[in-house]
C-alpha cells in the first residue's frame, strides 16, 4: 500500500550491510526514504519522482562477470544520485572511470583528506578526518567530467563528483556512527543537492497513512490480531481512526503473557478505553494450559503456542464471517530483513503464529512497513497510545512460555509472574536503565533444598536475567547494583509461594540465547 505521498529519497540496495541505516541518516533529515531492489526499472524510478537516488554498498566487484548493476540511464534522469563504496565504484565503471582491485585493503577507522573544500557534498567537512572504510576494490580513475573531492592513503579518489550533472560518490560509509562527519554529508545531499524542504514528520505520516487506508480499504471490513505490543497496538489504533467501526479487533490472551498485562491491554483497547476497535478479548489461558500439559521439548512447546494461536484466532474470525483485510503490525526491519531484492535475503522473518490460513480475506494491509521501531513508537504518542505501552519491553510472541524451562503449568506462570513483576519493579525504583535492552524473570526447572523459618523447603529456583543490546543479535549481561539484586532476591523471596532460590544469569549471547528456550 502507497502509505505516503511526500517527497522522498530512494535507496538502491546492492546487498549492502548498511542500507538500513542509510535509509535512518536520510530520515532523521525528515525526508521520507525507502529502500528499493537494484533490480527497480527506470520507469519505476521516473513514475516515483524521488528527490535523489542512492546508491548502497555490496559485496560484489562492478567488473565480475555476474556482478549486480543497473541502467547507466540511471544517471541521466536529471536526478542527483550518491553513490556509497560500491555504489560509488558502479558509478565510475558504468560511467567509463576505471575500477580495480585496490592494492591494499582499507577497513574501518580511515583517515581521509578532503581536496576539494567546495563539494556541495563535503566541503564544510573537517579537511583531516576519520571515515569508515570497508572495501578492496576502489576507483583507480574517475570518469570523465568527474574531479576527486577526497583521499585517503590507499584510495586516490575516496570521493569523487560532477557537479554540473549532480552525480556524487564516496568510497566510505557516512552511514555508520564511526564517520563523525556522515550526519554534515547526508544533510548536505537531502537539503543542497535535492533540494528537499524536510517536511516528512509524524503527524503527516498520520494523516496521510489514514487518507491512504481510506482509500485502500474503502467500505471494506478488516480484522487485526492485537497483541498488546507496540507494533500491532499502533497498527490497530491507525486502523480505527481511518475506518472505525468496520475495524475488530482480536486479542487472544494465551495466559503467557505478564503479569496483569491482558487487562492492561483491555483497558486500554477494550470498550471502557478511548478507542473504537471492536475489541474482542479471548481468554483461552486454560486452552493453552491443558495443550502445554506434560510437553518439555522448547521447540514443541513453541510450535504449539505458535499453532494454537492461530487456531484461537481463527474461530474467533469465523465468528466475524468474511473479512476484506487482514492487519499486520509488519515494520520495515521485517521488510528488509525478509529481502527486498535478489541476493539481499538475511533471514526469512515470521511472526510468531504465522499467517491464519482458514481466515477469508482478500488482502493484507500493513500500515507500519516503512517504519522504524523508533519511528513506530512516535506515531504511537501522536495517536495517544500510553507512554507505558509504547516503550513497552519487547516481549516474545510465545512469552513466558520460552521463560519457563521444561512443562509449563499454570502455577509455574504464576510463579515467573510474580517475580519478573517485582525485578521490573525494584529496577524501576532505583533507576535502572533498561531501555537498551531486555530484563526479565525466568524459571529454571531446578528445584532445590532450602531453610525458611527452620523448615526444610524444597522449591524453584528463579532466575533473573538483564541483558544489554542493540540489535538483540548479540547481548551482555547487564551490570545491575548488587544492593539491587539483593533487593530483589528478598522480595521473591519474601512475597512468591515456591521459590526458595534467586539466581542472576550472566551468560552474553553468543553462547547464550536472550531467552531460555
Ligand atoms: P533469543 O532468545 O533468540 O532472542 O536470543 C532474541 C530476541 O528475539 C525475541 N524472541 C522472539 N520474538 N517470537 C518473537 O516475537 C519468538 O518466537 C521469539 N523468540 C525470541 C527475544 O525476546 C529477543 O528479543
Amino acid at each position: 500500500m502507497q502509505v505516503s505521498e511526500q517527497e522522498k529519497i530512494i535507496v538502491l540496495d546492492f546487498g549492502g550491510q548498511y542500507k538500513q541505516l542509510i535509509a535512518r541518516r536520510v530520515r532523521e533529515n525528515h525526508v521520507f526514504c525507502e529502500i528499493l531492489p537494484y533490480t527497480t526499472s527506470i520507469e519505476k524510478i521516473r513514475e516515483m519522482a524521488p528527490k535523489g537516488i542512492i546508491l548502497t554498498g555490496g559485496p560484489d566487484s562492478v567488473y565480475a562477470p555476474d556482478a549486480l548493476t543497473c541502467s547507466a540511464e540511471l544517471f541521466s534522469l536529471g536526478i542527483p544520485v550518491l553513490g556509497i563504496c560500491y555504489g560509488a565504484q558502479l558509478m565510475a565503471y558504468l560511467l567509463g572511470g576505471t575500477v580495480s582491485h585496490a592494492p591494499a585493503s582499507e577497513y574501518g577507522h580511515t583517515e581521509v583528506i578532503v581536496d576539494d573544500g567546495a563539494s556541495p557534498l563535503i566541503g564544510n567537512w573537517e579537511k583531516q578526518t576519520s571515515a569508515w572504510m570497508s572495501h578492496t576494490d576502489y576507483i583507480e580513475k574517475v570518469p570523465e567530467g568527474f574531479h576527486i573531492t577526497a583521499h585517503t592513503e590507499v584510495c586516490p579518489a575516496a570521493g569523487m563528483e560532477d557537479v554540473s550533472r549532480n552525480l556524487y560518490a564516496v568510497q566510505f560509509h557516512p552511514e555508520v556512527v564511526h564517520t563523525p562527519e556522515g550526519a554534515k554529508l547526508f544533510h548536505n545531499f537531502v537539503f543542497d543537492i535535492c533540494g528537499c524542504a524536510g517536511t516528512w514528520k509524524m503527524d503527516s505520516f498520520v494523516e496521510s497513512t489514514v487518507k491512504a487506508l481510506r482509500r485502500e480499504i474503502g467500505s471494506g471490513k478488516v480484522l487485526c490480531a492485537l497483541s498488546g505490543g507496540v507494533d500491532s497496538s499502533v497498527c490497530a489504533v491507525l486502523l480505527s481512526k481511518a475506518v472505525g467501526k468496520q475495524l475488530t479487533c482480536v486479542f487472544v490472551d494465551h495466559g503467557l503473557l505478564r503479569k496483569n498485562e491482558g487487562d492492561e491491554v483491555a483497558a486500554v483497547f477494550g470498550p471502557d478505553g478511548p478507542y473504537e476497535l471492536n475489541f474482542v478479548r479471548v481468554n483461552a489461558q486454560e486452552y493453552f494450559y491443558r495443550k502445554l500439559a506434560g510437553v518439555t521439548d522448547p521447540e514443541q512447546k513453541r510450535k504449539i503456542i505458535g499453532s494454537e494461536f492461530i487456531n484461537v484466532f481463527e474461530k474467533e474470525a469465523k465468528k466475524i464471517g468474511r473479512v476484506d483485510f487482514l492487519a499486520q503490525g509488519t515494520i520495515y526491519p521485517d521488510v528488509v530483513e525478509s529481502g527486498i531484492g535478489k541476493g539481499a535475503v538475511i533471514k526469512s522473518h515470521h511472526n510468531v503464529g504465522g499467517l491464519p490460513e482458514h481466515v477469508d480475506f482478500k488482502e493484507i494491509v500493513e500500515p507500519l512497513r516503512m517504519l522504524f521501531k523508533d519511528e513506530v513508537r512516535r506515531v504511537g504518542l501522536e495517536l495517544g497510545i500510553p507512554a507505558k505501552l509504547v516503550y513497552r519491553q519487547p516481549f516474545p510472541g510465545p512469552g513466558l512460555g520460552i521463560r519457563i524451562v521444561g512443562e509449563v503449568t499454570a502455577e509455574k506462570v504464576r510463579i515467573v509472574q510474580e517475580a519478573d513483576y517485582i525485578y521490573r519493579e525494584e529496577l524501576q525504583k532505583a533507576g535502572v536503565d533498561t531501555g537498551s535492552g531486555q530484563f526479565f524473570a525466568a524459571l529454571s526447572n531446578m528445584r532445590s533444598v532450602g531453610v525458611m523459618g527452620d523448615s526444610r523447603t524444597y522449591d524453584y529456583a528463579v532466575v533473573l536475567r538483564g541483558v544489554i543490546t542493540s540489535d538483540f543479535m548479540t547481548a551482555e549481561a547487564a551490570k545491575i547494583p548488587w544492593n539491587v539484586l539483593q533487593t530483589c532476591m528478598n522480595r521473591i523471596i519474601n512475597e512468591v509461594r515456591g521459590v526458595n532460590r534467586v539466581l542472576y544469569d550472566l551468560t552474553s549471547k553468543p553462547p547464550g540465547t536472550i531467552e531460555f528456550e
